[in-house]
């Protein structure tokens, strides 16, 4: 068979604040792969399906960050592929395989190389849409559910409040609560994601924080045994004035610092004193070999119950990542950002 076109979406260069489409990245089209003949060395080669886009690429692009992009390499993520060749006995031609993916449209992994991007096999017993792996039931679902479990160790009847509450982890985090029996407050950024999050992800308040005071409606809503922080600066420093004995706060993200080089200084950690608050950051996949397997049993049956919803926000076309991307950053997607290959 000819070689046929293999494009591919390169990092160029850093940014400095919002990404520049133009000059940090470049979507390029004149690379081919001959799929029959290309030399697998024991590998296996793919297709890709599906790619997630998430804010925490931002934060690849800066220098000295964790797993940091280095300008001319292509961008790397979570995604979904199907096997199409394979000489190792793990993988088999159609299985579908979710893992750390390079964003172009086909790749042979070396063994030695898929290693550490995580590759597992979707059995999908539940016959979900696989692109629902990328979301609640991939690496943000994990984030929710991880996090939640290890540090939040929630209990019936307690008060949790999430920010960035629509997003694809916010909005896990809230119906995992709801579904454990908590009272659960969520903020976003607009009145449409408000009303989303009142009737469709049946927290029991949420509020728009650019509209509304994050301070009266925290201290509305009653004391916090548990903040869910997606996005630092002053509303983690709000929460902390909040917070019930012994609450525990999750620190997740930190959105609203991301495009931004100025850092809010936290003022009421004292709180955490005689409270005997505790406050933990935590990377996801510290915990993949502790809850991997109760994740992958648990959330996928409870999406194909209908316990937990979810929103995607799918574009067409390798060649949109990096305005995806500045949709994310900028609060334009509703529900999980997805590239469909
Ligand atoms: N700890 C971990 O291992 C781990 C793993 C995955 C993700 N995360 C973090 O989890 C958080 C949520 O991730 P996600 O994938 O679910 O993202 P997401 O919520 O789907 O997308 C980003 C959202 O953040 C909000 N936002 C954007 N700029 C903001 C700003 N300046 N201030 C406040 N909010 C802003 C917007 O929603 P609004 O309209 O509501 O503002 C936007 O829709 C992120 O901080 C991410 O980095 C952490």
């Amino acid at each position: 068979m000819a070689p046929v076109p293999n494009p591919c979406y390169r990092f160029l260069s850093r940014p400095v604040g919002f990404p520049d489409l133009a000059k940090d990245f470049q979507y390029e089209t004149s690379r081919e792969l001959d799929l029959d003949s290309v030399e697998l060395h024991g590998s296996f080669l793919t297709q890709t399906r599906f790619l997630s886009i998430d804010p925490y690429m931002r934060g690849r692009m800066e220098p000295g960050t964790f797993m940091e992009w280095t300008p001319g390499q292509i961008w790397e993520g979570f995604g979904i592929c199907e096997v199409i060749r394979s000489e190792t006995a793990e993988f088999q031609p159609g299985d579908k395989l979710y893992g750390y993916l390079f964003f172009e449209r086909y790749h042979a992994y070396a063994i030695q190389e898929a290693q550490p991007r995580m590759f597992r096999r979707l059995e999908n017993s539940e016959g979900l849409p696989l692109s629902v792996y990328l979301g609640v039931c991939g690496l943000p679902g994990k984030t929710a559910f991880y996090g939640l479990k290890a540090i939040g160790a929630p209990k019936e009847g307690e008060s949790i409040f999430v920010t960035t509450a629509a997003g694809v982890v916010g909005m896990t985090v809230c119906q995992l609560a709801k579904a454990w029996g908590l009272k659960v407050l969520g903020s976003t950024g607009s009145d449409e994601k408000v009303k989303f999050l009142t009737q469709e992800v049946g927290v029991d308040r949420a509020f728009n924080y650019k509209t509304a005071s994050t301070a009266e409606e925290v201290r509305k809503f009653g004391g916090l045994d548990i903040y869910w922080d997606n996005v630092g600066g002053e509303v983690l420093d709000l929460a902390l004035i909040s917070m019930k004995q012994k609450g525990r706060i999750v620190i997740c993200g930190h959105i609203s610092e991301y495009n931004d080089e100025s850092r809010y200084g936290i003022k009421n950690t004292w709180e955490m004193v005689y409270k005997d608050i505790k406050m933990q950051g935590f990377y996801v996949f510290t915990y993949e070999e502790q809850y991997a397997d109760e994740f992958y049993s648990t959330v996928p049956k409870m999406v194909a119950d209908g316990k937990i919803k979810y929103t995607e926000d799918i574009t067409v076309g390798l060649e949109n990542a990096g305005e995806v991307l500045l949709k994310v950053l900028n609060g334009k997607n509703v529900g999980k950002a997805i590239l469909h290959i």
